[in-house]
C-alpha cells in the first residue's frame, strides 16, 4: 500500500487489509510505503491511529518507510493511492516497473475510473473517517476476490505477498 507520505493512507490501508486478511485465515503479508521521505521513521498520523483505533484496529506499531523500486520484486502486487503516487512509483521503479503489478486501490471499488483516496494530511478528523471507510470498502473487494480464487488466499496454504 503506497501514498505520498506513509503516514496518513497507506499505513490505515495496511492496517485494514492485514486485519481483513487474518479475519478471512489469508497469510499474506501486508506492508505499506511513502513515496517520499519527509517522515521516514515516523509513527502514522495521529488522527489515523485515532480513526483506526475507534475501529478495532492497532496502527500504532508501524513506522514509516519510503517505497524502494525492489519492492515490486518483493510483493505480488503494489496499490497506490492516487495518480500522484502511481506516477511517482512508475518513475520509480525505472527499469523493474510492471504495470502488471500495479494499481489504484480505489480501482477495485470503481474498476476503470482511477479514483484517487483523497490526502487527509490538512483535513479534520471527519477527512480521515471518510478515507478509512473508503479503504475499508476497497479491502473487502480485495478479500472477497481473493476468496473466489484459492491460490490468492490462504486456504491452499500459499502466501500472497501484498503491499
Ligand atoms: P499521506 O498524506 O500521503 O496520506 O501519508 C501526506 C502526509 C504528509 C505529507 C503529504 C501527504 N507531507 O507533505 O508531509
Amino acid at each position: 500500500m503506497v501514498c505520498l507520505g506513509n503516514i496518513c493512507r497507506s499505513p490505515l490501508a495496511e492496517g485494514i487489509l492485514q486485519h481483513k486478511a487474518q479475519q478471512a485465515g489469508f497469510n499474506w503479508q501486508v506492508e505499506s510505503a511513502g513515496t517520499g521521505s519527509w517522515h521516514i521513521g515516523s509513527s502514522p498520523h495521529q488522527l489515523s491511529q485515532r480513526v483506526a483505533e475507534i475501529n478495532g484496529i492497532d496502527i500504532s506499531g508501524q513506522r514509516c518507510r519510503q517505497f524502494q523500486k525492489e519492492d515490486i520484486l518483493q510483493f505480488d502486487f503494489i496499490y497506490v493511492m492516487d495518480e500522484n503516487n502511481y506516477d511517482d512509483v512508475k518513475a520509480m521503479c525505472r527499469e523493474l516497473w510492471n504495470e502488471s503489478k500495479v494499481d489504484l486501490l480505489m480501482n477495485e471499488l470503481y474498476p476503470g475510473e482511477n479514483r484517487g483516496v483523497p490526502d487527509p494530511y490538512l483535513g479534520t478528523e471527519k477527512d480521515y473517517h471518510k478515507v478509512f471507510d473508503l479503504i475499508d470498502k476497497a479491502c473487502d473487494k480485495i478479500i472477497e476476490k481473493a476468496s473466489l480464487n484459492p491460490s490468492k488466499g490462504g486456504t491452499s496454504q500459499a502466501s500472497l505477498n501484498l503491499k
